[in-house]
């Protein structure tokens, strides 16, 4: 199989690695793809967003399968330009990937399909925000409808930086604030069938102890030793299943990566939100340990054939991503800081380091962007890939970089599930 992963960031490059080593994928290229993707693909000049440049270049390496990476050239109709040639395209429609596209959209597909989720409140104006925040109470959680790259949501228990956030924001949804501990569960389908992947856990906020601003994600691992038994087929029945089956009873199905973020509250699993593509970095632990090969899995999702597929294995042990960000993320990022230690850091044993924001200047690996690069390291167990993949971060290093030092550090303990009282 030839393949064409759309993209420039560490899901991307996870993405390509995974079908490096996949035996049914004879090419894998990449565009516009960054230095990390050089090393795993053949790297095409070509803007992500431009549906006709995507899929004339699809047509023209003779693809048989194109992976979209990230949500903006999805919710741009990317996928569907690709289709439109007759190329199988692992990725959601324009209109399906509205489930990442508006969270209002979101919240009505849930409702409709009786999927758990938060409380909310659609706002345009600062009084019906100003009433919504009195209606839901503290602590006070305001998104931004459209595509913010993780970072248009605010959490805070005061009121006056919660109004200025919804005024700021042409739209927003305002819920009420779900308590517990946070799970990414991913799956593929074509539409119809679900396969579900292992779940993981992300870490959102900038600073170690979950302080400071939302990011993209800053460090993530697999499996969740804590999370109750059963979590997966629970989420597959109550979530999962009916967001797809409601999709297609719309007559806009959703073929592609669901992304379940959710929250393990003491009153059951709800929502927090979904995405339309994989999470980053969950997607770097997560192939660390995928056993069976990736390539039918997205190939039967592309082409409506996902039952035929086996549902996909992992290897035992764990996997951890620390992300390394450079200087001012996430209000700012800085570009072309020389970067260091990645050989060092790869002769580590069970280490790879993933490249998101790197670019190549005079024949220097230099920082080009916020998220720089992710170290993912495996191991028997999540503490000891956890040291792994710090041994590995020590290894690296750039001017101004920021990584969190605990992640996977302390687990949580799984929700006691408290039965509403009548
Ligand atoms: P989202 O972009 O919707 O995933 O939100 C980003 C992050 O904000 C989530 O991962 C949570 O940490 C936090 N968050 C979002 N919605 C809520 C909520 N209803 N209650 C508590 N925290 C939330
Ligand atoms: N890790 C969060 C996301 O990909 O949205």
């Amino acid at each position: 199989m030839r393949t064409l992963v759309i993209g420039t960031g560490g899901r991307e490059h996870a993405l390509a690695r995974a079908l490096s080593r996949d035996p049914g994928v004879e090419e894998v290229h990449a565009a516009p793809g960054n230095p990390g993707m050089a090393t795993v693909a053949t790297c095409h000049d070509v803007d992500p967003m431009s549906g006709d440049g995507v899929a004339a270049l699809a047509e023209k390496l003779g693809a048989d399968l194109v992976v979209i990476g990230p949500e903006a050239p999805l919710v741009a109709g990317v996928a569907d330009a690709v289709r439109q040639r007759g190329i199988a395209c692992f990725g959601p429609s324009r209109e399906a990937a509205e489930l990442e596209g508006s969270k209002a959209f979101a919240k009505h597909v849930m409702a409709a399909a009786g999927v758990p989720t938060a409380a909310a409140r659609v706002c345009t104006t600062r009084a019906e925000a100003e009433q919504a925040l009195a209606e839901l109470g503290a602590p006070y959680v305001v998104k931004d409808d459209g595509l913010a790259a993780g970072k248009g949501v605010v959490v805070t228990d005061d009121l006056e930086t919660a109004i200025a956030h919804a005024v700021a924001c042409e739209r927003v949804v305002i819920e009420e604030y779900l308590d517990g501990p946070e799970v990414s569960l991913f799956a593929i389908t074509d539409g119809t069938t679900v396969r579900p992947l292992q779940p993981a856990q992300d870490f959102k906020r900038i600073h170690d102890g979950d302080q400071g601003p939302n990011t993209g994600g800053m460090g993530a691992y697999t499996p969740l030793t804590w999370a109750p038994p059963g979590l997966v087929e629970e989420v597959t029945r109550d979530v999962l299943q009916p967001t797809v089956d409601e999709m297609a009873r719309r007559g806009t199905p959703f073929a592609g990566l669901l992304y379940a973020g959710l929250a393990l509250t003491r009153r059951g699993v709800r929502v927090v939100e979904f995405n339309a593509r994989f999470g980053d970095p969950e997607t770097q632990a997560l192939l660390a340990l995928l056993d069976s090969p990736i390539s039918p899995l997205l190939h039967g999702a592309a082409t409506g054939s996902l039952a035929e597929v086996p549902p996909p294995t992992w290897r035992s042990g764990a996997a951890v991503a620390v992300v390394m960000a450079s200087r001012g993320y996430p209000e700012t990022s800085s570009n072309g800081d020389v970067v260091t230690g990645v050989e060092a850091a790869e002769s580590l044993d069970g280490v790879h380091v993933i490249h998101a924001g790197t670019a190549l200047r005079d024949g220097d690996l230099v920082t080009a962007g916020g998220r720089v690069l992710a170290v993912v390291a495996t191991g028997a167990d999540v503490a000891t890939a956890r040291e792994t993949a710090y041994a590995g971060v020590a290894a690296l290093d750039f001017e101004g970089a920021q990584h969190r030092t605990d992640i996977a550090r302390r687990l949580p303990s799984s929700p006691t599930v408290q039965e509403p009282t009548p």
